[in-house]
């Protein structure tokens, strides 16, 4: 249901999957196989994940401002994490991929008209009109092509002098730059300046350290599409082993986690490091086999679980999974979606998300992991650098009545930068928290 199967032409459609399989990796294995050793760390403890973009990329929205403030934002809430938490961050973005949207409904009715479901760019228009709504196989290629120039552009910015410590300063030009958490975020960015100059007065310069210059960034989508992510798998000469050179890590939504579905079938037969979202019905036994099934040896950094149980569930839910899947002594990386079951109508027919109920889960989620003896390892973001008004609250206390002011997004309501940040610092007190009495206990 979730893969289309309604294109008009089934030729045209298998020529593009040939052209496909022509066209380079995005990604090669080994930089896939980093990730699953950054991801060990994660869940050793000594990491934290940082994961997050939009919730669907667009081609109206594809712009270099646009993957520029994403990667920002993403490298000034990694600063805030690995500040508090004194543990690097690992950076995926949901980007250069993140295209294809599973949908409740296969058909769409407004005002007495019924058409197929908007199902992302990379399938067909979202305009509510019978054209606009047939799937069309060149959206594939044009999706591969915008992904690999996004990924272009952040190899390039990630690389390149853009992410280098010593600019943390111009990574607030942005809109965040003028309330509250702007300001708390220009205080840290002074105080790192001034360990930078201390540890350059004592011999540690980029030319001693590159990775003061650089980070590394990586990409992740839901691997909804399986001829898409089919026509891309390769063969790693090597190794003998396949990968999903479409991102480096892959994961499986909550609608086609089947175990004995198309989807975990694909996902047990790539090494890509893989994520796994856990909704509220997620039972402890049917994560246990799905771990049987995609990690059969157990390694770690292999799974990521993102939870995405909606505030007033997380904590009766969250529990028992963390509990079992810990006796069971199965090597994974717990994260949390905080968007997915947090989503309302506004009155004004707006889907938005009330960032109080975004902050709560979050909580909970480190509350139960600590309770549990488990790392908290990271977090699961819908989010922009956009100053878009599509969740509720924040800084900016963004009420229905601004909804309409910039709802750009293409699916779901994103956190904007202001709100994303608000939500670092939250996590970051809380890491440094846990910190704090782990030492006074050591
Ligand atoms: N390379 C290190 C890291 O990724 C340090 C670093 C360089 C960094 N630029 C950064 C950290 C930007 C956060 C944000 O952790
Ligand atoms: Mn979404």
């Amino acid at each position: 249901m979730q893969m289309p199967t309604d294109y008009p032409d089934a030729g045209a459609l298998a020529g593009v999957e040939d052209e496909l399989r022509a066209l380079p990796p995005l990604v090669f294995a080994g930089e896939a196989r980093r990730l699953t050793d950054r991801l060990a760390q994660v869940e050793a403890g000594n990491a934290f994940l940082l994961q997050g973009g939009d919730c669907a990329e667009s081609f109206k929205e594809f712009s270099t401002d646009n993957i520029r403030d994403t990667f920002r934002l993403i490298l000034q809430m990694a600063v805030v994490l690995t500040f508090a938490g004194r543990k690097p961050v690992v950076k995926v973005g949901r980007i250069a991929g993140q295209f294809a949207k599973p949908r409740s409904s296969s058909v769409e009715m407004i005002d007495g008209v019924e058409l197929p479901s908007y199902r992302g760019d990379i399938i067909n228009g979202m305009g509510f009109n019978p054209t606009e709504r047939v799937p069309d196989p060149q959206r594939l290629l044009k999706a591969y092509h915008q992904s690999a120039s996004t990924l272009n552009l952040l190899r390039a910015f990630a690389g390149g002098g853009y992410a280098d410590l010593y600019n943390i300063h111009r990574w607030t030009l942005g809109f965040a730059a003028d309330n509250s958490y702007g300001a708390r975020y220009r205080e840290l960015a002074d105080k790192i300046g001034e360990a930078l100059a201390f540890m350059e007065a004592v011999g540690v310069t980029p030319e001693s350290h590159p990775d003061l210059s650089r980070v590394e960034v990586f990409t992740s989508h839901e691997a909804l599409l399986l001829n898409l992510e089919s026509a891309l798998t390769r063969l790693d000469g090597a190794s003998g082993e396949w990968f999903d050179t479409s991102a480096h890590m892959v994961w499986i939504g909550e609608r086609t986690r089947q175990p004995d579905g198309a989807h975990v079938e694909f996902a047990r037969g790539i090494k890509n490091p893989i994520g796994l979202k856990c909704g509220p019905t997620m039972e402890p036994e049917d994560l246990l086999r799905l771990l049987d099934i995609l990690n059969p040896d157990n390694i770690p950094g292999r799974m990521t679980l993102i939870g995405r149980f909606g505030s007033d569930k997380v904590g009766e839910r969250l529990p028992r999974l963390m509990r079992d899947i810990k006796a069971a002594g199965r090597r994974v990386v717990w994260s949390i979606d905080p968007m997915h079951g947090n989503t309302l109508k506004a009155g004004n027919g707006y889907k938005t998300r009330p960032f109080e109920r975004i902050l709560s889960e979050v909580r909970t989620f480190i509350d139960v992991a600590e309770s549990e003896g488990v790392h908290p390892g990271g977090v699961h973001l819908e989010m922009t650098g956009q100053n878009v008004t599509e969740c509720l609250g924040g800084a900016q206390m963004l009420t229905e009545d601004d909804l309409s002011s910039r709802y750009h997004t293409h699916c779901d309501p994103r956190l904007n930068a202001d709100q994303a940040l608000e939500l670092a610092f939250l996590v970051a007190e809380r890491l440094k928290s846990g910190r704090q009495s782990r030492s006074a206990a050591a």
